[in-house]
């Protein structure tokens, strides 16, 4: 019986999709629909788009913006994003870390 569900678990972690995380498909996500274009490989913002991490927008306001937007950046539809995907999105900016304390190292404090 142990055999089966030992192969059953491998069978469960080796497959492609299924052992995935929610937030390795965001960022993968995050890359194939362009969102990195503006905001950054990592949503640490840039010359076309703001910081989107860490601490993204609560969830609500996060997907309203996405989906219905009418500003200088494009909306992603419901239809072309769906919100599974986009909640994907948003759990992996959730992961992104807070910088380090710069405050440690005093040769910066000209930088700061
Ligand atoms: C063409 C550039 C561009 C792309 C691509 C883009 N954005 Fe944006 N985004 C912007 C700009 C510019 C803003 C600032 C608001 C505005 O003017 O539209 C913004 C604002 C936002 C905000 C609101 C941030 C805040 O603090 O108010 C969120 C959330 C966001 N983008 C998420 C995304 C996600 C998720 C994707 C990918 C699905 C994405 N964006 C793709 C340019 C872009």
């Amino acid at each position: 019986m142990y055999k089966f569900i030992l192969a059953a678990l491998l069978l469960l972690v080796s497959s492609p999709g299924l052992a995935e995380t929610p937030a390795a498909r965001g960022k993968a996500l995050y890359m194939k629909v362009g969102c990195y274009q503006c905001h950054g490989t990592v949503g640490q913002g840039g010359t076309a788009g703001l910081r989107l991490a860490p601490d993204p927008l609560p969830w609500q306001q996060f997907a309203q913006f996405v989906h219905n937007t009418a500003g200088i950046m494009p909306p992603y539809r419901e239809q072309a994003l769906p919100a599974a995907d986009l909640k994907d999105i948003y759990t992996y900016l959730q992961t992104i870390p807070k910088p380090r304390d710069l405050s440690r190292y005093p040769l910066l404090a000209p930088f700061r």
